[in-house]
């Protein structure tokens, strides 16, 4: 049976006591919302739905205007994302080189759009601006590893690694 401070979400229960020891040290607090945001955010690893339920109502502000702050600012993710974070790069330099067949690459190997984790939560594929590599482009980077100078192979040969490490660890 579900307890005051847990809620199901999709499928799975989430114990949201984490959230309420947050919004105590908070209270009273005014302008906390970012910092509470970051810091639910570093126990759940997103924002789940009933934690921002939680805080609009402690708050005393609409769910909605929470997922607007949240959705302004890059940081905050409001779905589950996964152990490894790829960011294929689709600046200049990168796109003249070929950053779409890289992504169209990528999300047919992991079987995921761009923006969305894979169903065993393994990879979350995202698009972001210029990595700062341009040098090497077409870039992506897998959690804090820049990959350089990718093909078609290259990219499955990285993703393979990746897998295989999880599995050894
Ligand atoms: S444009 Fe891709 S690293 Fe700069």
């Amino acid at each position: 049976m579900e307890t005051v401070n847990e809620k199901r979400i999709q499928g799975e229960s989430i114990d949201l006591s984490g959230v309420e020891e947050i919004l105590e040290k908070y209270k009273g607090v005014r302008g906390a919302l970012i910092p509470i945001l970051q810091q639910v955010q570093a126990v759940y690893g997103y924002l789940p739905e009933p934690a921002v339920n939680l805080i609009a109502e402690q708050l005393n502000m609409g769910a909605s205007e929470i997922i607007g702050v949240a959705t302004f600012y890059a940081q905050f993710h409001l779905t589950q994302r996964g152990q490894h974070i790829i960011k294929v790069c689709c600046g200049t330099a990168c796109h003249v080189k070929g950053a779409k067949k890289i992504t169209e690459k990528l999300s047919k190997t992991l079987d995921v759009r761009v923006g969305m984790t894979t169903e065993d939560k393994l990879f979350t594929l995202e698009e972001v601006a210029c990595l700062g590599a341009c040098s090497l482009a077409p870039v992506m980077m897998v959690d804090e590893d820049v990959h350089g100078k990718l093909a078609s192979d290259t990219v499955s040969e990285v993703i393979k690694t990746v897998k295989e490490s999880n599995i050894s660890q």
